[in-house]
């Protein structure tokens, strides 16, 4: 029954959400790119929305259907995404950056396309904008959420990025767990606040992680 009459319990609220990956373009045939599907930030966009948020999606290149109700904006480049996220940060009650950010670009981008030769190919990347940690840096009023996406040390490396970039919860998930992460409509997260509290959930659906992530911010 909560599924089909969601408790509006978001209603007025701005949130804002980024999701999937960014793009790193080398040339006009070629870029790199990190790996994510979107379904992580795209299902807390939903769940926002049918709380009665007014929500809007940030959205790197991903094949989800842009979902109804909800304010999409599409980009491609860290850049692309630093300036449409900032612009709109003053505004809004929660920021929930799921998207997975490419930490380098080229330091130069060709505008001719590279061609193949018999030697091997030698690219320089540089340090792009850490959007999360400037929006850290800048936050007022806000409820600031990352996500971490570790290997190993999961708990450790995520404190450390709430500390570094001024986090209100990171969201964790072991990327070595099976059927869940990447692609898949499954995760296995843990939520750590500020304070260092954890929750850790059960492996479940990729919505009801946004219900409960929700539901903690809710709650404080
Ligand atoms: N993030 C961001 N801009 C970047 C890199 C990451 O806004 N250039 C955000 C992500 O959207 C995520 C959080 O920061 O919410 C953590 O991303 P992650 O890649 O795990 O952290 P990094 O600080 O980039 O550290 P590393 O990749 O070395 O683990
Ligand atoms: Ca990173």
């Amino acid at each position: 029954l909560s599924k089909l009459y969601p408790i509006k319990d978001m209603v007025g609220q701005n949130v804002l959400v980024t999701a999937g990956p960014t793009v790193s373009p080398i040339d006009p045939v070629r870029f790199i790119s990190n790996n994510s599907s979107g379904k992580m930030g795209y299902a807390i966009a939903e769940e926002a929305r049918d709380r009665g948020a007014n929500v809007v999606l940030i959205s790197g290149p991903t094949s989800l259907k842009p979902p109804v109700g909800v304010e999409v904006i599409s980009v491609k480049t860290n850049g692309e995404m630093y300036n449409e996220v900032l612009s709109r940060y003053d505004s809004q009650d929660i920021v929930i950056k799921a998207a997975a950010v490419a930490d380098y670009k080229v330091e130069e981008y060709s505008t001719r396309k590279i061609k193949k030769s018999s030697s091997d190919l030698q690219l320089k990347f540089v340090r792009d904008n850490d959007i999360l940690k400037t929006l850290g840096d800048k936050k007022q009023h806000q409820i600031l959420v990352g996500f971490a996406a570790e290997s190993n040390d999961i708990i450790e490396n995520a404190i450390g990025k709430i500390e570094r970039k001024n986090l209100d919860y990171i969201v964790a998930n072991d990327i070595t767990a099976k059927d869940t992460g990447f692609e898949s409509n499954y995760n296995k997260v843990i939520i750590i606040d500020k304070t260092g509290k954890q929750i850790s959930l059960d492996k479940m659906s990729k919505r009801k992680v946004a219900k409960n992530l929700f539901d903690e911010i809710k709650r404080r």
